[in-house]
């Protein structure tokens, strides 16, 4: 049997680190797809060159030809400007619109079956314009970012107790921007609700943190974005889809009337497998999580309709 067999479009930091962490599992081929000549070939063949080392045997190509990607089972689509200091995500909606149409067109000629995890900024929005252009049904669109988010909230929780990342449990729900929602209801740790742990101020001040995060990390490179925990991310739901874990994460996946949003790429829990977007599950809100989830809502529609979509 074939191995399964994942593009990653966009050489950059997102999509390089992403590529080392699937090689590193092992259990899917990777294409790496530039449009740079020799910089998806020299990252593919230096991951390719450590395999005797870290002891993956999979294929890893890059490449600047999409014959190369045919047929693949995930297309992870880091292709696109990132911030700069200053920038907000949504900055990024008419450079990284283009980049979106242009690849997307050709994803779909070349892998027409394809699951499309996009990964580019601003990102709700880039998910929503791919999959109206992609024609593709809406279990084969999502994007990653609340597995991010949620993971920096998840990070200074624990810090914040002293206690291990792997016993906080929590959500960040809504748009990829800065009014995303930490859903303190649903936030435990080690099975305490987290409001019975931390003061309010203090809670108050790590989701502020959480929701600047991004920016956070942006302020510090000068050049470039985050790529070590958006590519963890990345990694996390390509396991669960390929390897069809049903694994319920917070993903950026079209609502047709969940939440009572219609039309609209917003994060919320989805259960992730071989399908791609099995199920949106629905959590039940506090009257203010939902007019937080409401108002993210709107950033993300404000700036779909700046798409004229
Ligand atoms: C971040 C950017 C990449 O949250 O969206 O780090």
């Amino acid at each position: 049997m074939a191995r399964k067999k994942v593009t990653i479009v966009g050489a950059g930091n997102v999509g390089g680190t992403t590529a080392m962490r699937l090689a590193q599992r092992g259990y899917a081929d990777i294409v790496l797809y530039d449009i740079v000549d020799g910089m998806p070939q020299g990252k593919a063949l230096d991951l390719l060159e450590a395999a005797p080392i870290e002891g993956y045997d999979c294929s890893i190509i890059g490449t600047n030809n999409y014959a190369d990607t045919a047929n693949s089972d995930i297309v992870v689509f880091t292709s696109g400007a990132p911030r700069k200091p200053g920038m907000s995500r949504d900055d990024l909606l008419a450079i990284n619109r283009t980049i979106v149409e242009e690849n997307v067109d050709k994803i779909v000629r070349t892998s027409p079956n394809t699951v499309l995890l996009m990964v580019n900024n601003p990102l709700d929005a880039m998910a929503h314009l791919a999959f109206k252009r992609s024609g593709f049904p809406r279990s084969r669109v999502l994007g990653q970012a609340g597995i991010l988010d949620t993971a920096r909230f998840r990070t200074f929780l624990a810090t914040e107790l002293g206690v291990s990342f792997k016993d906080v449990q929590a959500y960040v729900l809504g748009g990829h921007g800065d009014d995303m929602v930490p859903v303190l209801s649903y936030t435990t740790v080690g099975g305490v609700p987290v409001a019975k742990l931390i003061a309010p101020d203090r809670l108050e001040a790590i989701v502020t943190r959480t929701r600047k995060g991004g920016q956070e990390i942006v302020d510090l490179l000068k050049t470039g974005s985050a790529f070590y925990a958006p590519s963890a991310g990345v990694a996390e739901m390509v396991d669960a889809i390929l390897l069809d874990r049903k694994r319920i994460l917070p993903c950026s996946a079209y609502l047709d009337g969940e939440y009572g949003i219609r039309d609209l790429f917003v994060g919320v829990p989805v259960v992730l497998g071989a399908g791609g977007v099995e199920r949106v599950i629905e959590i039940e809100l506090t009257v203010d999580e939902r007019a937080a989830l409401e108002r993210t809502a709107n950033s993300v529609r404000t700036l779909v309709r700046a798409l004229g979509m």
